[in-house]
């Protein structure tokens, strides 16, 4: 059970696989590979001239993504649909889709299993690594500026606004008498000891600063709301479009989008309240208790 898919489990498959309603002979696009799990699951569902195409900004995620669905491919011999993976971020989309070309489109935001796990990454404050954080290994500001570089004002705002965290101001300051700050779990230590839990029971004290640079270092909103601003023009009448958010903020732009949408009668939205995991499933994997997913269908009639 080492290998990572063996330990990953996608979250909520079962609805997902029910909204996208793969067609054997359409083409989806899963926006987020992650470990393949809900693209196996379309891949399964493909015949051979059905087509997936899947993003993952991630080169390590991409890499297993690929392998996993190389070895779905041989297994399903002839009969395997095309799949074409490729390494940027969704915001991207539009540059590598066709216009009105889709039938399902799905996106199950946020950090995979095997970037949480894997302390080198820099997610997690249950494990000690360098403070890096970034998906995509390529490019871009680690986290490791942010806390050391930013001024503490910004830093602030910064986890005000990402980590939803009322203290934010304390535990800016105290991040930045803590610099410098190498490690995540010296960076824990710093925000455990600036606001401490308030009462028994209540999630890690570093759950909302991680996640507000995490955010950050990503740009993880602006990331969603491009997707919802691409998708209406790449997917053909009645497509699906399902995706799955973590934490308010992703489910917030989640819901105004497909309302807006579907007043300017873009999107039937087919999720009044947004679907959650039962308990059997959080059971076997905590990680779901926090998701939810909304899924709308593309009205005949817009274009
Ligand atoms: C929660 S995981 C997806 C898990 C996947 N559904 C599965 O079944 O294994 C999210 C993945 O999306 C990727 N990701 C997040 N935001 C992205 C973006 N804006 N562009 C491309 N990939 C992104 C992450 O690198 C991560 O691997």
């Amino acid at each position: 059970m080492n290998e990572p898919q063996a330990r990953h489990v996608p979250v909520l498959f079962e609805v997902v696989m029910d909204f996208l309603n793969v067609r054997p002979n359409g083409t989806y696009v899963d926006c987020t590979l992650g470990l393949a799990g809900h693209a196996e699951g379309i891949v399964r569902r493909l015949g051979p001239q059905g087509h997936l195409i899947g993003f993952d900004r991630d080169p390590e995620a991409l890499e297993l993504a690929r392998q996993r669905l190389d070895r779905v491919r041989d297994e399903l011999g002839s009969q395997a649909a095309q799949v074409n993976l490729i390494g940027e971020a969704f915001s991207r989309i539009a540059d590598h889709v066709e216009p009105a070309s889709i039938d399902g489109l799905i996106a199950d935001f946020g950090v995979s299993s095997l970037q949480l796990d894997e302390a080198r990454r820099g997610f997690s404050f249950q494990a000690d690594g360098p403070v890096d954080m970034r998906m995509d290994t390529r490019t871009g500001p680690t986290a490791y500026q942010v806390v050391n570089e930013m001024n503490e004002r910004e830093l602030a705002n910064l986890i005000y606004e990402y980590g939803e965290e009322r203290r934010s101001r304390t535990v800016a300051r105290a991040i930045v008498r803590g610099r410098p700050i190498t490690s995540t779990a010296q960076l824990a230590r710093i925000v455990v000891s600036a606001a401490p839990p308030m009462k028994f029971g209540q999630i890690h004290p570093a759950t909302r600063t991680f996640q507000a640079l995490r955010i950050f270092v990503n740009q993880e909103l602006d990331e969603i709301r491009a997707l919802f601003q691409a998708a209406p023009q790449l997917l053909k009448p009645s497509a699906r479009f399902v995706v799955i958010s973590f934490h308010s903020l992703e489910d917030r732009i989640a819901k105004d989008s497909f309302r807006e949408g579907a007043r300017q009668g873009i999107w039937n939205v087919l999720t009044k309240k947004p679907a959650t995991a039962g308990e059997e499933e959080i059971e076997r994997n905590p990680r779901s208790r926090s998701a939810k997913l909304r899924a709308a269908e593309k009205t005949a009639t817009s274009s």
